[in-house]
């Protein structure tokens, strides 16, 4: 866990130059597509977005129809930048009332660590504990009906550091809630992935704006330590985790998430498809992509 607490402060709002690249739009429209059909089914969703940056899915939800979004990060200067957006609370008063500009309130940022979660209420104040066995004491009294983590579970270098996450989200979940996030591109074949990456980097060096390295294998065998840069007028890396496509399912288990669990598959909307080249497309799945989304219920 080196890296995840500081590496993100000083990258702040530079991180939100990737999000005008195509691969962004793309990635953004297939959370849209998961997690729509839930917001449209409860008018009154309350969302939990973890490690929500600056705020870039926290403010997509809002927009999409969930009745409230409380996102937490665990980088302090990511948190200033969501703030700093305006876009959500900026600190002080009360959640709720209609005077927040577009969001009318509905939206808050608090700093955590999604990896040790107690119950939360919609401001973010712990309200209950996790316990040491299962969803803990929390069980079934989460507030949220749904936890959305769009690169949280990549913060988690091994099965039981993942496992740890998911009892933050089964702890925070109403039973029946879901879960939705965003991880690394899960393979069946993650050497093959890496492997396949590695050449496109070596051809098509920068070729999307950013570039995603696998720099080596992680010690304890369950995958790759991950690297991003980001190639802007603004430049910045980051580094994160590539563990294997089972994993996530056996760590979402041993934490007490029981229900149904699954891989979407992902759609290129012709809107999005646009904004970019045939070349850029073709070139994007030979370096097989960058996520996939799974969905996973309490
Ligand atoms: C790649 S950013 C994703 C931001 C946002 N969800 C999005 O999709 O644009 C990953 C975020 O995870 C946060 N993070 C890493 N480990 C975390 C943890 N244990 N708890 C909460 N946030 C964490 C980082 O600070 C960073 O802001």
């Amino acid at each position: 866990m080196a890296f995840a607490s500081t590496q993100y402060d000083t990258i702040g709002d530079k991180y939100n130059d990737i999000k005008v690249l195509p691969f962004s739009f793309y990635e953004r429209a297939n959370v849209r597509a998961a997690v729509q059909p839930y917001l449209d089914a409860n008018p009154s969703a309350a969302v939990l977005d973890l490690a929500c940056g600056t705020g870039f899915i926290s403010r997509s939800l809002v927009e999409w129809g969930a009745r409230y979004v409380l996102g937490v990060d665990i980088s302090v200067g990511m948190i200033e930048a969501a703030r700093a957006d305006g876009r959500g609370q900026g600190g002080g008063g009360g959640g709720g009332d209609d005077d927040d500009g577009d969001n009318g309130g509905r939206l808050r940022y608090v700093v955590g660590d999604a990896k040790g979660l107690g119950r939360l209420d919609w401001e973010g104040n712990e309200i209950g504990h996790a316990g040491e066995e299962g969803a803990g004491e929390g069980e079934g009294k989460g507030q949220f009906d749904i936890v959305v983590g769009t690169w949280l579970l990549n913060y988690a270098e091994d099965t039981v550091e993942m496992a740890k996450m998911w009892r933050s989200i089964v702890t925070n979940l109403k039973d029946g809630g879901v879960f939705i996030g965003t991880v690394p591109r899960a393979a069946d074949d993650l050497d093959g992935l890496v492997a396949r990456k590695a050449r496109f980097n070596a051809e098509h060096p920068g070729y999307f704006g950013a570039t995603w390295e696998h720099p080596h294998k992680l010690a304890n065998g369950e995958g790759y330590l991950g690297r991003m840069r980001g190639h802007g007028t603004r430049p910045f890396v980051f580094e994160w985790y590539h563990l294997r496509k089972e994993i996530h399912e056996v760590a979402a288990r041993r934490a007490g998430m029981t229900g149904r669990f699954e891989w979407r598959q992902l759609v290129l909307e012709e809107e999005d498809r646009r904004r970019a080249s045939e070349e850029y497309w073709e070139r994007y799945e030979q370096m097989c992509g960058h996520f996939s989304i799974l969905v996973a219920h309490k």
